[in-house]
């Protein structure tokens, strides 16, 4: 199956975009966190970009949500993209979506508005290895961040953690905690 790949701004994605990627959003996370009018998750951090695979009518069927922050790290800052709101159509998992969307995203790292030295991901158990069959490292960094639950709660610990090469290799990742300084993705 041949598929585009889109990249949007948040502020620039139209009431169709956002309508078709709900659709695809609620299907992949069935529960409260999307809704039909809103294709951003409730309680996690807002992205600012979004990047996914459309077929050839336009249907989305692999989506990921991007946000640049500067990290605090003990060795200075750095400048990360977390990677959230990953879903490929549940008719379509197993087909290697996934993967071309992790493909997609290297360029976009590396170079153009949305590069970032390295690209940041923190995931369940239940689908590490995807990422670690995508191009993705897992790494035993702490994290801090706030709670997802109230927005304001400053919690620090270890959860699957995942990084990708940037505008830097994987050997300048520094070691030690990683404040995310704000809400996860
Ligand atoms: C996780 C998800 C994005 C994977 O997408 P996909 O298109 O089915 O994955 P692909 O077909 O591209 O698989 C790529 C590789 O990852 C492996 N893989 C896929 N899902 C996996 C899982 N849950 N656990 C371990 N490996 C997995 C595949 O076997 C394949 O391995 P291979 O290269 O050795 O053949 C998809 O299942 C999904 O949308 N799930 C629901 C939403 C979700 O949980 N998102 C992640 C939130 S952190």
């Amino acid at each position: 199956m041949t598929m585009r790949v889109v990249t949007a701004w948040e502020t620039a994605l139209s009431e169709a975009d956002h309508a078709a990627l709900s659709a695809l959003l609620q299907a992949a996370f069935p529960g409260p966190e999307f809704a039909p009018d809103r294709s951003w998750p409730a309680s996690w951090a807002r992205k600012q970009a979004r990047i996914w695979l459309a077929d050839a009518d336009g249907t989305p069927l692999a989506h990921l949500g991007i946000e640049r922050r500067l990290a605090g790290t003990e060795s200075g800052e750095v400048l990360i993209a977390g990677v959230g709101d990953v879903a490929v159509a549940p008719s379509h998992h197993g087909t290697g979506l996934g993967a071309e969307l992790m493909r997609a995203l290297d360029a976009h790292l590396r170079g153009g508005p949305f590069a970032a030295d390295f690209g940041f991901l923190q995931c369940r158990e239940a689908v590490a290895g995807f990422y670690a069959r995508t191009g993705w490292t897992a790494v035993a960094n702490p994290t801090r961040h706030l709670a997802v639950s109230d927005a304001r709660t400053v919690r620090e610990g270890h959860w699957p953690t995942f990084v990708r090469p940037g505008r830097r290799p994987l050997t300048d990742w520094p070691p030690g905690l990683i404040d995310l300084r704000g809400l996860p993705w």
